[in-house]
């Protein structure tokens, strides 16, 4: 049988109708940049986060580098991360000409450890992003205290992480503000590229809007140097029609990783992924553990097995970092689990047969692997 990694076409096509009648619409009224259907996805957005407000952008790495700029974020700061997540994270924080700071992270969650914060403290220290990565939120309380207490802003990479849940409360409208992305393979994906920040703080929000936007809040009369990030009319109306059917698809994620976990019970080559007990996760990603990690994902291929590795290198480590001088060792969590990740076949069209099929050749595979 084969399973591919993902299956884009076949989430779309029983939408495809509404789809078609959506970006008509758009052609008719030739909104294409910004304009009614970026505001109408704007305000849905916002509310079912549960947020006052979103801001449309271009993808989701605009969305981390606009707040930070807007948050005054600049030279000589340092901004807390992680070095497990995407180069994006750590991009944005280099964009506003400020410096990563990396914590390590938590060895069941896979998110920042929040007891590591308190070490790499300084004068400079400005912010903290948090990335809740694969779908299943950072540990925010004791973040935001943190935070609260050293007079830090706090913006979620919510990138991956579209409807989690911290406590019962959304992902990305604990901190300052909450970034996502629409990249198309996201729980939440456009038919391109695009990316949002929600926030309850008024003021920030108008700035973000004025920086995605030349600098202008009326057309022509620009108040500061900006740039273009907006977010395209075709990708606000995909997406429109995408949320309405978003918490459905996080059920089915949701169900199919309890299914992987149920499957590999026992399997004591498999590390499974947790639930932390705080959290809702919507399983963006489906990453288990598992030594020799790189043939398991050689045999699985032969089996036309879709697998991916998420992700290879740590930051700290990528050769895009070399300038901030961090050794291997540094942060032994990140790299070990750089190591051991494999992401399994996860969106919502999966098949119990699939899924089983999948976790039996992962375990047969990894059991005479490491026994070999
Ligand atoms: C954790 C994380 N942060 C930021 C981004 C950047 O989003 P985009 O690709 O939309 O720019 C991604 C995208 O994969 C991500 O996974």
């Amino acid at each position: 049988m084969k399973v591919p990694f993902l299956n884009l076409k076949a989430h779309h096509l029983p939408m495809i109708d509404e789809f078609d009648r959506a970006i008509r619409e758009v052609i008719e009224s030739s909104a294409f940049a910004g304009g009614p259907f970026v505001e109408s996805f704007e305000e849905e957005f916002a509310a079912y986060c549960g947020s006052n407000y979103a801001i449309g952008v271009g993808n989701g790495t605009d969305a981390l580098w606009l707040t930070l700029l807007a948050l005054g974020i600049g030279e000589g700061d340092e901004v807390i991360t992680v070095p497990n997540t995407f180069i994006a994270t750590a991009e944005a924080i280099t964009y506003c000409k400020a410096r990563p700071v990396f914590v390590d992270v938590d060895e069941t969650t896979f998110t920042m450890d929040p007891a590591e914060l308190e070490k790499i403290l300084t004068a400079r220290t400005k912010a903290v992003i948090p990335v809740h990565l694969f779908g299943q939120p950072a540990d925010m309380d004791p973040i935001l205290e943190f935070a609260r207490v050293h007079g830090l802003l706090v913006v979620e990479d919510a990138a991956q992480a579209h409807g989690a849940e911290y406590k019962g409360r959304k992902a990305g409208t604990m901190g300052d503000a909450g970034c996502f992305s629409f990249y198309p393979g996201k729980n939440l994906g456009a038919f391109g590229e695009a990316g949002a920040v929600v926030t309850n703080d008024a003021e920030l929000k108008e700035k973000i809007k004025v920086l995605r936007d030349h600098g202008q809040a009326q057309k022509y009369y620009h108040s500061l140097m900006g740039w273009n990030c907006r977010m395209d009319g075709i990708q606000a109306a995909v997406l429109s029609i995408k949320l309405r059917h978003l918490e459905e698809a996080n059920l089915l994620r949701r169900k199919h990783a309890l299914e992987y976990n149920r499957t590999f019970a026992g399997i004591e080559e498999v590390t499974t992924p947790c639930e932390a007990s705080y959290a809702r996760h919507v399983y963006h990603v489906y990453a288990i553990r598992v030594q020799e990690r790189d043939e398991v994902r050689r045999r699985l291929q032969e089996k036309e097995i879709g697998c991916a590795v998420h992700y290879p290198i740590p930051i700290h480590l990528q050769e895009a970092c070399q300038n901030l001088g961090h050794a291997v060792d540094a942060f032994p969590v990140s790299e070990k689990l750089t190591q051991e990740f494999l992401s399994l076949p996860m969106y919502p069209e999966l098949t119990r047969e699939q899924i089983e099929y999948v976790a039996d050749c992962v375990s047969e595979i990894a059991g005479a692997t490491v026994l070999a």
